[in-house]
């Protein structure tokens, strides 16, 4: 069987229809606050592209054979925690593409340009502490998780069922994970 044409690109307008589907899907939405609606999801469209606009990186589209599945990419959070200023390496792709190791394709190729092309030190990765597709494919991509990195999100008000996350961190010169 043929591997499916992985490509990560700026965005476009047209992404906007298959962006809004997967944001609103409750299922991908599950390890954040709420599902978006199609007006949240054409701002969110807007501020993706304006920062790989402006720095040349961030949250790529990723497209499968063509189409929009989802995106993945670098990004710089903008709260205060004990990890931060960082760079996080995220992904969020459309339910059709889970299980067939496309997120971790296009996770490798993000990771890459970070540690290649940017010459970073270290990528962190973070999710809800439940999220265990999230945290597996950080663990396959050779990302570690130290507890004493675990943080409460600052963003979430306390007693949110979301709050507690966990911290993963890959350094450079950290060994690739296992292979597929
Ligand atoms: C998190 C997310 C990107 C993970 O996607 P995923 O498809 O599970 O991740 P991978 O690309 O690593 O695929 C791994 C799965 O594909 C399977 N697979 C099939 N063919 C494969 C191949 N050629 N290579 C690698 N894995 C393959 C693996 O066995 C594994 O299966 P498993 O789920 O039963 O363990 C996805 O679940 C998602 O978008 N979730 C919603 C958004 C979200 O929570 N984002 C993170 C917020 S921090």
């Amino acid at each position: 069987m043929e591997s499916p044409r992985i490509v990560l690109r700026q965005w476009k307008d047209s992404d906007l229809g298959r962006l809004a589907e997967m944001n609103a899907d409750p299922d991908v939405m599950r390890f954040f606050t709420k599902s978006l609606t199609r007006a949240e999801s054409a701002a969110m469209l807007e501020r993706l592209r304006g920062v790989i606009e402006l720095k040349g990186w961030g949250l790529w589209a990723v497209d499968v054979d063509g189409l929009l599945a989802g995106f993945a990419g670098l990004w710089e959070p903008a709260f205060v925690s004990h990890f931060t200023p960082c760079v996080e390496i995220g992904w969020r792709f459309r339910k059709e593409y889970w299980g067939r190791g496309i997120a971790r394709r296009a996770a490798l190729e993000a990771e890459s340009f970070a540690f290649r092309t940017l010459g970073l030190p270290e990528l962190v990765s973070y999710t809800a502490r439940g999220n265990a597709r999230s945290r597996r494919l950080m663990e396959r991509l050779g990302f570690s998780r130290d507890p004493r990195d675990d943080f409460l999100h600052p963003m979430l008000p306390e007693g949110h069922p979301l709050k507690a996350h966990v911290l993963y961190r890959k350094r450079a010169n950290d060994p690739p994970g296992p292979s597929p």
